[in-house]
């Protein structure tokens, strides 16, 4: 694992944007995985403004996300649909037919075999991870198998109030189920760029470098992988030199 270190959420932001940019410029057809929540926003920012300032074009780039709420539907607002298109996707010359999420309405467990068929399909050059702060990477929460393929998972008490911020900050507005890529979907990627900032993610960050590699801190499955880079601010860095 490679550790970056910046000194402000806007640096690492285009710090992992130029991860994206330079794969893009190399290999028009590049095939992203993305994430949505706080941590991404900087870096889709920069993303737009290199497409703006013509120094990069998705016209053939193909987008594959980590997952959806259950129960919202692309129009909700805060289904990850809908942040992907008002945070990135609306901005950029990416074709929509290039877009995909898994499917927050319906039958869920169809929609889970819908997309992992399309995942075992693809190959994903280069993901964009966040981390929770109980160490979940998409929405693979502690226990969660590491050989896990796409499923439907029940976010755990934390990881709903952390993401209250999005709905009010009313718990009861708060999807309890998600669909999530697996954790073994997540490690085919051939390289992953994982982001965080913040002080509430520094023992995760600790865990997931430092720590044994455990089902129980979901992320520690990355030590695993052979081409991850972990771009942080110091305050995400903090405990890392302890
Ligand atoms: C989002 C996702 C989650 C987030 C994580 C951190 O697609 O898969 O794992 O990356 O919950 O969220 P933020 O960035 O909002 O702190």
């Amino acid at each position: 694992m490679e550790i970056k270190v910046f000194e402000s959420k806007k640096e690492l932001g285009k710090g992992a944007a130029k991860y994206f940019i330079d794969l893009v410029n190399q290999k028009s057809d590049a095939v992203l995985g993305l994430a949505t929540g706080s941590s991404p926003e900087n870096t889709y920012l920069e993303l737009i403004n290199a497409y703006k300032e013509n120094k990069v074009s998705f016209a053939n780039v193909k987008t594959y996300n980590l997952d959806e709420y259950v129960g919202l539907d692309t129009n909700h607002p805060q289904s990850y649909y809908t942040f992907m298109q008002e945070n990135l996707f609306k901005h950029i010359d990416i074709k929509q037919e290039n877009i995909n999420l898994p499917s927050g309405i319906g039958d869920t467990q169809l929609n889970c075999q819908l997309y992992n068929d399309k995942l075992a399909q693809t190959e994903i050059d280069m993901q964009l991870l966040g981390i929770g702060s109980n160490g979940h990477i998409a929405f693979n929460e502690p226990g969660t198998a590491f050989d896990s393929i796409t499923h439907c998972i029940e976010l755990q008490k934390n990881t709903v109030a952390d993401n209250a911020r999005f709905f009010d900050n009313d718990l009861t507005k708060v999807p309890t189920h998600a669909l999530t890529m697996g954790l073994s979907n997540i490690m085919q990627a051939k390289q992953i760029v994982l982001i965080a900032y913040g002080k509430n993610k520094a023992q995760a960050i600790y865990e997931m470098v430092k720590g044994p590699i455990t089902e129980a801190l979901p992320a520690s499955i990355l030590q695993n992988h052979p081409n991850v880079v972990v771009l942080l601010d110091e305050e995400a860095a903090a405990l890392l030199n302890d």
